[in-house]
């Protein structure tokens, strides 16, 4: 499958006399995609059961006419006006049981059952008129779904639901009872009726309580989305997918990525520098204008995974956004080596968002590749560039990493649920591991929790991972791979419990964690040979060697034959240190990096970036700021 590029396009934007000229001008810069319709419903749907066809038709028309494929999006992350004065109860409420309103968008709870009605309503009538169109040749499903804080609702409608998801999860209310330790505080309950949402309480709720209201919410949004899938695939056999985000874990992504052919996301790299990366101050202002090495890198190796090998980028950064603390203007380069650094994870294509900038409304100071003025912007050169680049590239090639990094959702959860102090959260923690492999050069796969399929890897990593179920710590033990566990990993059972024995009660590996501190950020524990404990510290016994200590000689992490328990959240110059230990027992090669320069290894390429904002040498030679190398490999 060829590499390709697309676009963002809103034809109800802009007059129909334009729509040609625009058309005409993506095919001739290379383009292949362009997504529209996915906040169209006010136009395409005016008032109840009134619909305008005739301005979709046509714009399909226009644009495949010029050769371009149309993803088309549902519209459903924004419900007109008219859809929310019939549904008046329909927003989703805050955790401080206030409504949230009408006039952005994501104003709905996914629990509302009036709501999911009008939307499925909705998406059959756009299914049904569009699922043959020769032109559109791919879909999405809704708009981002989490932005803006909008998976957890503590609505009416939410509480009856998760009523009925516990009834059906417990059976009786007793089992809940016994289960989530309510005898606790008096917390019992004699009827699953009596059961609140875990808000608006006087201090913290049972986390047993809270962990299964998260579950539950990231349920709603799996079933949300596969009412819009089973719509869509009964009148179309296009591929469907939908755009997720940068470090979004309040739904499971696998779950929801599971019913559909494509994972695809939206990459804004200098929005979440300022925004979502934790990265030092000294880092954001070096890195102001590229964005973070690995933040991006990321997110391609989890969505490749959610896609189940396929995924895009739906949604490129193409100039400064709107939305951040600060929004500067990306170095010139940095659009082409994001558009590259996506192909070298293996996407299969990258649009750009937008393709005119638009003045009106709220995203007024949001590049496009288009000035407002139809003037071409710095970021449309760039695409221009990679579109002829691309010419002779090879195809999308995915060659397995030698690396898996297990990330989990629900992992995710428990860490906010108990942080067990401030900032303690587990994307962080397993991100800090995935760079210290990227600082050595290494290529990683993340793989979904439900994998217990490990072969070709030589390290499998899950960090923090409090839920784990027994054929799932068979199928590591057996794998053959180094495995690195810790800290926290199989903290917890099912049902928020410490588990007896004490975790992580692994076959083979006689360690217990008897007692766990966290620390405040201003007291490091140093590690003997260098490196400290940044924050988490567990206190670990059992038998094993003890692979590092603290300088007062206390284990840090111990080993067992392939399996490393690691009790301790490092900091960098420590992950690094566990990093070259264990690549060097799993033999993989490593290679000595400037600062701010990543590898990434294709089935055909490997990929030099330099992220920095002046030029360095590495061993591929040469690297100008914001300099791409591609080299052949022979395997
Ligand atoms: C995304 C969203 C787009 C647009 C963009 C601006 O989160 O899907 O509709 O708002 O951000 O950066």
């Amino acid at each position: 499958m060829k590499r390709t590029l697309g676009t963002c396009y809103y034809p109800e934007h802009w007059p129909r006399q334009i729509w040609e000229e625009d058309a005409a001008r993506m095919a001739a810069l290379g383009l292949t995609w362009v997504r529209i319709g996915e906040f169209a419903w006010s136009r395409i749907e005016p008032a109840e059961g009134q619909f305008d066809w005739a301005w979709l038709d046509d714009a399909i028309e226009v644009l495949g006419a010029a050769g371009l494929k149309v993803v088309l999006g549902t519209p459903t992350a924004t419900p007109p006006r008219w859809v929310c004065d019939k549904y008046s109860d329909m927003f989703a409420v805050d955790v401080d049981g206030k409504p949230r309103g009408f006039g952005s968008r994501r104003h709905y709870c996914f629990s509302h059952a009036g709501y999911l009605s009008e939307s499925k309503r909705i998406v059959e009538e756009i299914a049904r008129r569009y699922g043959r169109n020769p032109h559109v040749a791919a879909w999405q499903t809704d708009n981002e779904y989490g932005c803006h804080d909008t998976v957890i609702s503590y609505s009416d409608a939410a509480r009856l639901a998760f009523r009925d998801w516990l009834h059906s999860r417990y059976g009786d209310v007793a089992a809940l009872n016994e289960a989530w330790g309510n005898v606790f505080w008096s917390m019992e309950y004699d009827d699953f009726e009596q059961i609140g949402l875990p808000n608006l309480t006087v201090t913290e709720p049972n986390p047993a309580h809270v962990q299964a209201f998260r579950r539950f919410s990231s349920d709603q949004v799996v079933a949300y989305n596969k009412a819009q899938v089973d719509i869509i695939r009964a009148h179309s056999d296009a591929p469907i997918s939908h755009n997720y985000m940068g470090r979004i874990t309040e739904f499971d992504h696998f779950a929801v990525g599971a019913d559909m052919e494509i994972a695809t996301w939206d990459s804004y790299p200098l929005g979440f520098l300022e925004d979502r990366v934790g990265a030092t101050p000294e880092d954001q202002r070096h890195f102001a204008r590229q964005g973070d090495p690995d933040f991006q890198a990321f997110h391609h190796d989890l969505y490749r995974a959610v896609g189940k090998g396929r995924w895009w980028v739906m949604e490129q950064q193409p100039g400064p956004v709107n939305w951040a603390p600060y929004n500067p203007a990306p170095l010139p380069g940095m659009v082409r080596l994001w558009t590259w650094e996506a192909f070298a994870h293996g996407a299969e294509a990258v649009c750009y968002f937008r393709w005119r900038q638009a003045p009106f409304a709220q995203e007024q100071l949001h590049a496009g590749l288009l000035r407002p003025d139809s003037i071409a912007a710095p970021g449309y050169f760039e695409a221009e560039e990679v579109a002829e680049e691309l010419a002779d590239a090879p195809d999308v090639s995915h060659a397995q990493a030698p690396v898996g990094l297990i990330f989990d959702y629900d992992a995710a959860w428990s860490w906010d649920v108990q942080p067990q102090g401030e900032g303690f959260d587990y994307f962080a923690l397993v991100f800090d591991l995935y760079r210290a492999f990227r600082r050595a050069g290494v290529s990683i796969d993340i793989l979904s929790p439900h994998e217990r399929q490990f072969d070709g890897y030589k390290i499998v990593a899950a960090l923090g991972m409090m839920v784990m179920p027994d054929d799932l710590k068979r199928a590591l033990a057996d794998s053959g791979a180094e495995v690195l566990l810790g800290p926290r990993s199989a903290a917890r059972d099912q049902d928020f419990n410490i588990p007896v024995p004490l975790p992580p009660a692994w076959p083979e590996l006689d360690v217990a964690v008897s007692r766990l501190e966290t620390l405040r950020p201003d007291m490091p524990i140093p590690v003997a040979g260098g490196g400290a404990i940044k924050n988490w510290f567990e206190h670990l016994e059992g038998g094993p060697e003890s692979v590092f200590e603290t300088d007062a000689g206390m284990p840090v992490a111990l080993r067992s034959g392939k399996t490393t328990y690691c009790g301790s959240w490092g900091d960098d110059a420590f992950f690094d240190r566990l990093v070259k230990d264990l690549t060097q027992r799993a033999g993989i090669d490593v290679l000595n990096l400037p600062k701010g320069v990543r590898v990434r290894d294709t089935g055909t390429e490997r990929f030099w970036f330099n992220h920095n904002p002046h030029d360095v040498k590495c061993d591929a030679g040469d690297l100008p700021a914001a300099g791409v190398i591609r080299e052949a490999l022979t395997r």
